[in-house]
């Protein structure tokens, strides 16, 4: 019998990943100042249930318990967010040496467990004082970040050898100030591209900064949140419509990282929405960085649809296929897709994925959750992986999302993507059978069978 084993190469990193504002609670302990997620979670009608990231999933207090389960799982690293007003808790001025002062304890007990850190410097929590200044429209925040950046990598720059400067930038510019769906809540296209180059800027800014306190092997990256867009028809329309929705998904912040420019097209669709960007910009966001974190989650199918909002795009759900608790499609074969179209078109140094996973509606039964969908997804993107890796595609390392349940964002705790369940009323914390399963696929170094 041929084996059916997919053994990755010596070294490959195992992890899972989480975000400061999804998991850590203590919102205004020790100095944190509110963030734009604060202000938007207690906004009424914003988030599900009026669900809020105040106590979350405690983490702030509960991290040793947290290393621990991630021993549990066999971690050879963990990705976790900074949360900005922590360290500032007004964007500038003097940091909170309170706010450091986490991070490096935490940092320190990761390490003492020989799980490597992956810093996020930016998912989505920026200061509510820089959102009062006209947040990332205005171009002051990229300084900001710059020296914030500076900051914690003076801070913990013996420690941490893998930064990420932001998680998809397409998000925080887009649902964060087009469709209004996360904060700060805007909704105009030409607020969100403007955002997202000074993003992309600031990507570019706190990479300078960290490099320039980095020692002989840290490495520096971005986090994208990209996705294979196929047409719903065989039209010249859709073929356009799906061509159009990679150049706004993908290619937007594909070809700046790089290439050193917008797409043309896209830059002709958007006309005069699109973004002020000022000579040596480019040229600062192209500089190399050293790999490329990869959240896929689904493949986009699309549609024309002149009706449908600026991109004239409409997004159809395949009829006949899965689908997770978040209505998104179980895909791996676009994982397959998206990685060797990475490596044919743009050809980063390396690759992590940073995020991958879903979420399903588990439930505690006699002390056990049985998330066999989890699992099996988890399987068969692993898979999909394997054969891009047997392809030479550079992949290093594979982050699960997530490795706990959390505020799932506008959804808040009603979506559960942890391989570990958290009861939040008791915060007690139970290890799903994919966790246990993922836990013999970082021992292995794969996946068996
Ligand atoms: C990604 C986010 C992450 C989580 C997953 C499900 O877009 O980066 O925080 O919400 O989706």
């Amino acid at each position: 019998m041929p084996s059916a084993d997919a053994i990755f190469p010596a070294g490959f990193v195992w992890g899972a990943a989480t975000a400061a504002y999804q998991i850590e609670g203590a919102h205004d302990e020790d100095g944190r100042g509110p963030s734009i997620w604060d202000t938007f979670s207690h906004t009424p009608g914003k988030v599900a249930n009026g669900d809020t990231g105040d106590v979350a999933c405690d983490h702030y207090h509960r991290y040793p318990e947290d290393i621990a389960l991630m021993r549990e799982l066999g971690l050879g690293a963990y990705r976790f967010s900074i949360a900005w007003p922590r360290i500032f808790p007004t964007g500038m001025g003097r940091p909170n040496p309170a706010g450091i002062d986490f991070y490096r304890r935490l940092v320190d007990a990761l390490r003492a467990a020989g799980i490597e850190p992956y810093v996020t410097l930016y998912h989505w929590d920026l200061p509510q004082a820089l959102q009062d200044q006209g947040g990332w429209a205005n171009r002051d925040t990229v300084h900001r970040f710059g020296e914030y950046a500076h900051t914690v990598a003076v801070a913990l720059g013996a420690v941490v050898h893998n930064w990420i400067t932001h998680n998809e930038p397409w998000v925080a510019a887009f649902l964060g100030h087009l469709t209004g769906d996360h904060a700060p809540g805007a909704r105009d296209l030409r607020t969100a591209l403007q955002v997202s180059h000074h993003l992309l800027l600031s990507h570019a800014e706190a990479t300078e900064a960290i490099r320039a306190e980095a020692a002989v092997g840290d490495r520096v990256g971005i986090t994208l949140n990209l996705s294979p867009v196929e047409p719903a028809g065989d039209t010249n329309a859709d073929a356009e419509a799906a061509h159009r929705h990679d150049g706004y998904l993908n290619r937007w912040f594909l070809d700046p990282l790089f290439r050193g420019s917008y797409p043309d097209d896209m830059l002709r669709w958007y006309g005069d929405a699109a973004p002020t960007v000022q000579g040596g910009d480019l040229a600062r966001i192209n500089s190399p960085i050293d790999f490329l974190g990869v959240n896929y989650y689904f493949r986009s199918v699309v549609r024309h649809d002149a009706a449908s909002g600026p991109l004239q795009v409409a997004q159809v759900q395949p009829a006949g296929r899965p689908y997770t608790d978040m209505g998104w499609e179980v895909y791996p074969g676009g994982l397959y897709a998206l990685l060797t179209r990475l490596h044919r078109d743009y050809a980063p140094a390396a690759l992590s994925i940073t995020e991958n996973g879903a979420a399903f509606a588990d439930q505690v039964v006699d002390g056990a959750v049985v998330d066999a969908e989890r699992q099996s997804y988890l399987h068969d993107h692993l898979l999909a992986c394997y054969r891009a890796v047997e392809e030479g595609v550079p992949l290093q390392g594979y982050f699960a999302w997530s490795l706990l349940d959390n505020f799932e964002w506008a959804y808040g705790y009603a979506k559960r993507f942890g391989l570990i369940h958290v009861d939040y009323a008791t915060q007690r914390r139970t290890v799903k059978q994919s966790g246990r399963w993922y836990a013999e696929v970082t021992r292995e170094n794969g996946v068996r069978g």
